[in-house]
């Protein structure tokens, strides 16, 4: 047996949690001591990697706009597999992931990976208030059964949810951050910003900004926000229309 290896975009850490436990599931049924996880959120160029056919590997994004996020997505082409048996899922807000899970097997697929399973998984909403303890354990939990199920299945034709051509996605962000006084200028947004986006003085914002939030999320004094009428009314209308609890899918 090879290494098993959870490969993920995840600006606010949805992905990254539901890939994780997948992939857990995956290295006990297959006796793997652990796996290795490989975060390209902060690496707009990640070193090519090649895996054998013993290998196990997970690839992991969120949607934007029903598609990966088009930005970033090609941080994964890098990774090469020859037959390497492979899980792709899709972390959402609780709204509909339309045609990501099936890009993201056509991305495998075309770089050498045998896609043996496929999961669409809720996170917490970037926006609003909506779904915001997910995943929570009994989500993580049924990740790690799948895992476990999908690394010990025989190859078998997979089809997908999503279709052809893929709808339009986004390219960039129509929310971006603002900064207040209280900011204490610790740089920790300007070195964690997916986009490299947000300039030495940390309060300016480029236009390659893909409204991720991670920088809102992660600031330890609360300064960055989206504290404007627009956005307010946006998050409550959506929280709103996004109340009804969605359930993860696993194929
Ligand atoms: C620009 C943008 C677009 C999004 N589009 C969708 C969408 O189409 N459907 C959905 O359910 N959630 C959507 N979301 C929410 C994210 O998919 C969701 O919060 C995901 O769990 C984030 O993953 P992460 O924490 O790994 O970054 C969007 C978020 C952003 C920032
Ligand atoms: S993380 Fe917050 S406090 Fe630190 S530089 Fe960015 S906005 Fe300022
Ligand atoms: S500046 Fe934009 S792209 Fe960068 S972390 Fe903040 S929201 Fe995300």
């Amino acid at each position: 047996m090879g290494k098993v290896t959870a490969i993920y975009f995840s600006a606010t850490g949805n992905t990254e949690k539901s890939l994780k436990a997948l992939a857990e599931g995956a290295a006990s049924a297959l006796g793997a001591e652990g796996f290795e996880g490989v975060d390209v959120t902060c690496e707009p160029e990640p070193a090519p990697r090649e895996f054998g056919p013993d290998d196990f590997v997970l690839f992991g994004m969120p949607v934007y706009a029903g598609r990966l996020p088009l930005a970033v997505k090609d941080r994964i082409t890098g990774f090469t597999g020859r037959g390497t048996p492979c899980i792709v899922a899709v972390s959402y807000g609780n709204r509909h992931y339309e045609d990501a899970l099936l890009e993201l097997m056509d991305i495998a697929r075309s770089q050498g990976f045998e896609v043996k399973g496929g999961a669409t998984l809720i996170g917490r909403h970037t926006y609003g208030e909506i779904q915001v303890t997910r995943p929570d354990a009994g989500d993580l939990a049924a990740c790690r059964s799948f895992g476990a199920q999908v690394a010990l299945r025989k190859s078998e034709p997979l089809a997908l949810p999503g279709n052809r051509p893929y709808r339009d996605g986004l390219l960039r962000g129509r929310f971006h951050p603002l900064t207040d006084e209280s900011c204490v200028e610790c740089g920790l947004c300007v070195r964690s910003c997916p986009m490299q986006a947000i300039g030495g003085d940390c309060r300016t914002i480029g236009e390659a900004c893909i409204s991720c939030f991670r920088c809102i999320r992660n600031c330890p004094v609360g300064a960055k926000n989206m504290d404007v009428p627009a956005y307010r009314d946006f998050a409550v209308m959506f929280s709103e229309k996004l109340k009804e609890r969605r359930e993860n899918e696993f194929f």
